[in-house]
């Protein structure tokens, strides 16, 4: 993609993520140093390599933890949990895994601004707020009236996953707010969105 985008002067904007950390230090800015602790990682560090190297026009937009109005394909995680909780399932949650979860609209609107106003090379998108995935999923209980009985906590290591995770993540925002005007939607009114265009 990035040869074709070379040899047609097209701008590039390449989604990348906080999975290209190891998760020690947390809340990450652009020139912090890459350290993948998996496959997944690896491959987005690959993609952003190639990219840099390629003398194509690029955007890399860093991201993480995704959720907003999605109409089809698998459920977000703010969905999984409102539906899990509402069909009286209980759910099983990290305590131990921090990052800014981002709502979709910033990422699109970050998208469109980079494209406006010729924006190149590694910028963070993230939501405001860095919370573990347990204090995310309590705000998303809160909000939207569910049971918080049926949430469990536990630890990343309680999930017997294959791959490792960075826990201690997260995306500083600071480069985009001031060089573009990026401004991150606040949590509550990003659940506001959602439920009112998904009815949900
Ligand atoms: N989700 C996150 O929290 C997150 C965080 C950081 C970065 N990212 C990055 O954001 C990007 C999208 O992630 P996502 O979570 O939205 O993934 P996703 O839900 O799996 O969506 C991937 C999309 O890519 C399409 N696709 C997959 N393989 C394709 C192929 N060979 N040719 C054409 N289209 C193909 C899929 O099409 P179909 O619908 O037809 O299958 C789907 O629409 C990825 O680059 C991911 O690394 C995601």
């Amino acid at each position: 993609m990035a040869e074709g985008a070379r040899n047609c002067d097209a701008h590039l904007v390449h989604i990348s993520s906080d999975y290209i950390f190891d998760g020690i230090k947390g809340q990450y800015a652009e020139g912090d140093k890459p350290n993948p602790v998996g496959y997944y990682g690896r491959t987005k560090l690959a993609g952003e390599n190639a990219l840099k190297i390629s003398n194509a026009l690029y955007t890399i937009l860093r991201t993480n933890v995704l959720y907003g109005v999605i109409t089809k394909g698998r459920l977000d995680f703010v969905r999984w949990v409102v539906e899990s909780i509402r069909k009286g399932e209980r759910i099983r949650i990290v305590t131990d895994q921090i990052n800014n979860p981002t709502f979709l609209d910033d990422l699109v609107r970050a998208i469109s601004q980079v494209i406006e106003f010729r924006k190149f090379g590694v910028y963070n998108i993230g939501g405001r707020e860095f919370l573990s995935r347990y204090d995310f999923t309590m705000r998303i209980v809160d909000f939207f009236n569910l049971d918080g009985s049926l949430v469990d906590k536990i630890i990343t290591p309680d999930l017997k996953q294959p791959a490792k995770r960075p826990l201690n993540s997260g995306l500083v925002t600071l480069k985009a707010e001031s060089e573009f005007g990026y401004s991150p939607t606040q949590m509550e009114e990003t659940f506001r969105i959602m439920q009112e265009e998904l009815g949900i």
